[in-house]
């Protein structure tokens, strides 16, 4: 028997802001789009969800106001980029910096290279990208972001991945998971 972890505890009310920050973090992208090197651009993004296993299908939440809402519509494709705890300045850029006639890859120095399957680049820099083919009619709009569905075309990740150096966002801190509390059996 699974013992219950059930006590009384004294709880507070949150409001509903306050409620989605407190939930636990969730790791934060560098997604780049584009189909024109000359338009290619890179932005911060931490609404991200895996819809579906089988077939895998991944989305990002995106505000229409963003230049990458601008170049998701243009674009057939994008990359998702998992940066490093050493990437956590870039992430900050490109989460605060607007990219409307900012080239935020030239800015950075990010080294980006077209994509093996699609026309956005991907970037060197990251721990593991995946290469995204948006979803036809997979894309949707709930309150104030719209949601790109889209399924993997082609995934690179470095041979010594350090799970522990995958950059996590929680309620304006960046953080790492560096602790396992129950290893993988088998
Ligand atoms: C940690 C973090 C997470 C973010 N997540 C999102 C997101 O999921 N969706 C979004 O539209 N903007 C998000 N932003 C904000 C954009 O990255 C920011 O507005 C950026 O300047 C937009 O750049 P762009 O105009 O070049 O697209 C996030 C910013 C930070 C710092």
């Amino acid at each position: 028997m699974v013992a219950s972890m059930a006590k009384e505890v004294e709880r507070i009310d949150l409001d509903v802001f306050d409620a989605v920050a407190h939930l636990p973090p969730a790791p934060v992208f560098l997604v780049a789009s584009g189909a024109e090197e000359k338009d290619w651009n890179v932005t911060t993004i931490g609404l991200f969800n895996v819809f579906s296993l089988f077939p895998v299908t991944i989305g990002i939440g995106v505000k229409t106001s963003r230049n990458i809402y601008k170049l998701l519509q243009e674009t057939p494709d994008f990359s998702l980029n998992v940066p490093g705890l050493d990437m956590l300045e870039v992430v900050k850029f490109c989460g605060e910096k607007a990219g409307k006639g900012v080239n935020k890859i030239k800015e950075t120095g990010l080294a980006v290279v077209r994509g093996k399957r699609i026309k956005s680049p991907i970037i060197k820099e990251s721990l593991m990208y995946i290469e995204c083919r948006k979803l036809k009619d997979k894309e949707f709009e709930v309150g104030d972001h719209t949601w790109f569905l889209a399924e993997p075309a082609h995934t690179e990740v470095n041979v010594d991945y350090d799970k522990s150096q995958a950059l996590l966002y929680w309620d304006g801190e960046y953080r790492a998971a560096t602790k396992i509390v129950a290893p993988k059996e088998g």
